[in-house]
């Protein structure tokens, strides 16, 4: 039967333009997570996947691919080896109940207020939070042992949300960190419901999403052989992001993580990275079933002024011959406009290999 409507599926997938990437009005806006990509552009490759297929991505941050999958209806597993990221990624697909999630966080907000004394935070980043909202940061933080993945997505994504407005807002995804001389009090407690209540109505929880905190270069030993029909990833962009910076940096330093060591599992050295991602591809390879589907999306990366296309570095490096690639335009977004604002000529671009077809583009 699965053979049958895998052999069915041979439609090209195809990107329409986009006159904008983000949607407010989503779950994916929970957290910040740098690299975070577009549920606006999984959401349109997913709707022209067969639903009865199982989607596997393995770099799947914060699970905006496996978010879509599961609305689209599909079975979907998650792999990362940064332990925030999965949280996040779970917390977005696994089923909650929406009176008991918002009860819970209310009474630890009561418990979280009733503390006589509150930890106290990491000097590193300390100075980012008035003085009120810092304690009250730290006592949610204290109670919230029991959390359920959503409720820890909504603690980490609140501390994010209140360094900005503390800081008056003048912080961007990227600029992160300019002290203001004026720090505003932010009422943390009132900035975790808020987000809870909004967040909350987006989960769906079914089908079933598996998140694996392991790492992608060797899937394989937490993956059947050929169990998967697609997979479909952003894979980490040659060296660029440090995933545990930016504002994961104040979470996990909040939560006294050694980022260090967590860095230590994580592809995010250029030196090695095409060694890395040739194991990973190979992994991938033993996993996803032979007539499957492998979608990248890859963006370009200047190395010593020379632009390395992600296409043709994943051409050569793939099992799986040539894919067939389409080009992502980037249409009155901020991206398209920082790219015309540096006459970059930089692009992102979606490879898609066609096993059925021997991978090679037709
Ligand atoms: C471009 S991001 C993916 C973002 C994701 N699509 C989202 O929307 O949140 C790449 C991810 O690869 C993960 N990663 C890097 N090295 C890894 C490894 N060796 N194994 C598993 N995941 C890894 C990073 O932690 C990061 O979350």
């Amino acid at each position: 039967m699965t053979e049958r409507l895998n052999s069915r599926f041979r439609r090209r997938i195809s990107l329409q333009d986009l006159s904008k990437v983000n949607n407010p009005c989503s779950i994916h806006g929970i957290y910040p997570y740098r690299g975070k990509m577009s549920g606006i552009d999984a959401a349109q490759v997913i709707s022209q996947l067969p639903r009865n297929w199982t989607l596997l991505d393995p770099f799947c941050g914060t699970g905006t691919i496996l978010y879509e999958a599961q609305i689209h209806g599909m079975s979907a597993i998650g792999v990362d080896n940064n332990p925030l990221a999965c949280t996040i990624a779970q917390g977005k697909t696994e089923p909650l109940d929406v009176k008991k999630t918002l009860d819970h966080l209310g009474s630890a907000m009561s418990t979280a207020r009733s503390l006589e004394k509150s930890p106290r935070m990491s000097s590193s980043v300390a100075e980012y939070f008035h003085p009120m909202t810092r304690h009250q940061i730290m006592r949610m933080v204290a109670v919230s042992e029991d959390f359920s993945s959503f409720e820890r997505s909504i603690l980490y994504g609140s501390i994010c949300v209140t360094a900005r407005a503390c800081n008056g807002w003048t912080w961007t995804s990227t600029s992160i960190g300019r002290v203001s001389p004026r720090l505003r009090p932010i009422d943390f407690y009132d900035v975790v419901m808020r987000k809870a209540r909004k967040h909350v109505l987006f989960v769906k929880g079914a089908p079933s999403v598996r998140i694996l905190c392991h790492d992608a270069r060797r899937v394989h030993e937490v993956l059947p052989e050929q169990s998967v029909n697609v997979v479909y990833t952003s894979p980490p962009y040659f060296d660029a992001l440090d995933y545990t910076g930016y504002y994961s940096r104040l979470v996990l330093d909040i939560l006294k993580v050694d980022r260090a060591e967590l860095r230590k599992g994580l592809i995010q050295s250029f030196s090695t990275y095409k060694s890395d991602m040739t194991q990973a591809l190979l992994s991938i390879q033993r996993v996803v079933r032979e007539n499957g589907l492998v979608i990248l999306v890859v963006g370009d990366r200047m190395v010593h002024r020379k632009l390395i296309r992600g296409s043709e570095f994943f051409a050569e490096i793939a099992p799986w011959g040539k894919p067939y690639v389409i080009e992502r335009s980037y249409t009155e977004t901020p991206s398209g406009l920082w790219d015309r604002i540096n006459v970059t000529d930089r692009k992102e671009e979606v490879l898609v290999w066609d096993l059925h077809e021997g991978g090679h583009s037709t």
